[in-house]
């Protein structure tokens, strides 16, 4: 009888190791909100957090039940499980030293602080979702938070060229960016929408396509927008695209009758909208997109240690809080 009991405990514990094992993110979550001790930890600087890791692990030589639940239940959850997977080269937020960054001390981030609510300039500062994801990430890695504001076509380049650590710019992953950056884990999700007038003519995203269709289309250059209204209108002799440097000056093109609809982000769709009378979004969405920060590709340590930041910001909470104070569920 006792037997049986123990082979049903013991098989109990496997898979409930196992399903430790296969979802890393989940289970650190819990973890990490469960142990007060353990975000105190995570606060610490992130070489500090490493090495006590570190000791963490070695201390823990227990019997292997009870060193699955000890590493589990350390800071850096995540990262144990990581290491699971792949032992060695598990990237981590805090190698120390391991990483260069553009300026000594400095996570240097290229933006287009036109973008509200992502980046925006309010007070002679840039504030927004990236501008405070950039300092949680700059944070764990015990970095000062740097930002470059540029027009957002020179931002791949400022990134390939090593000038700036990462571009956080609501910046769609595509498969033409992914040849120039590489992409960090995606930490929000954007949907390219249509402008319209109040009394425009034109009711659906459909109807930008439509035979004989010939609009003026107002974007942000080099923008996804750009991108998708180039291939799909533009070259196929539906329209002809006008391309401004920022968002709202096409928002303006459109309010002045220079273009007959702008093809944006939702978000920033949703807060020019607000400023400018007389016009409103159309339902029907062109296009659901991933933003993630581009990196250099050049650049492996750096790379590894920003994005186990913010894959440690995802899992704790920490990207959804910053969102949600900009963005209200619906
Ligand atoms: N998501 C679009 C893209 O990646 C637009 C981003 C524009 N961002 C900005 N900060 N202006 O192309």
């Amino acid at each position: 009888m006792k037997k049986w009991i123990a082979l049903l405990l013991a098989s109990a514990m496997v898979l409930s190791m196992a399903g430790c094992g296969s979802e890393p993110q989940e289970s650190s979550q819990a973890e990490e909100s469960s142990q007060a001790e353990e975000s105190s930890q995570t606060e610490e600087s992130s070489q500090a957090e490493e090495s006590s890791q570190a000791e963490e692990s070695s201390q823990a030589e227990e019997s292997s039940q009870a060193e699955e639940s000890s590493q589990a239940d350390s800071a850096e959850a995540d990262q144990g499980n990581a290491g699971e997977e792949s032992s060695e080269d598990a990237p981590t937020a805090s190698e120390p030293g391991s990483f260069t960054t553009a300026v000594e001390g400095k996570l240097t981030m290229a933006t287009n602080a036109a973008f509200p609510p992502y980046e925006y300039v309010e007070g002679g500062e840039i504030a927004g979702i990236d501008a405070e994801i950039a300092a949680a990430i700059a944070g764990k890695l015990g970095l000062d938070l740097l930002i470059d504001d540029m027009e957002f076509d020179s931002i791949t380049e400022a990134v390939k060229s090593g000038k700036a650590d990462l571009g956080l710019a609501g910046m769609t992953v595509t498969p033409d960016r992914q040849e120039e950056v590489d992409f960090t884990v995606s930490y929000a999700t954007g949907v390219q929408v249509v402008i319209v007038t109040e009394d425009s003519a034109i009711a659906s995203v459909d109807d930008l396509f439509a035979e004989g269709a010939s609009h003026v289309i107002g974007v942000q250059r080099n923008t996804t927008g750009d991108i998708y209204t180039t291939d799909d209108i533009e070259d196929e002799g539906l329209g002809t695209i006008d391309r401004y440097s920022k968002g709202a000056e096409a928002v303006q093109a459109l309010k002045t009758g220079k273009v007959d609809c702008v093809v944006i982000d939702n978000e920033p769709a949703k807060a020019f909208v607000a400023e400018v009378e007389g016009l409103k979004i159309l339902e029907t969405e062109y296009v659901t997109e991933d933003y993630a920060a581009a990196m250099s590709k050049d650049n492996k340590a750096l790379y590894d240690a920003v994005n186990a930041a913010l894959q440690e910001l995802i899992a704790d909470g920490t990207i959804q809080g910053i969102i949600d104070k900009y963005i209200s569920a619906e």
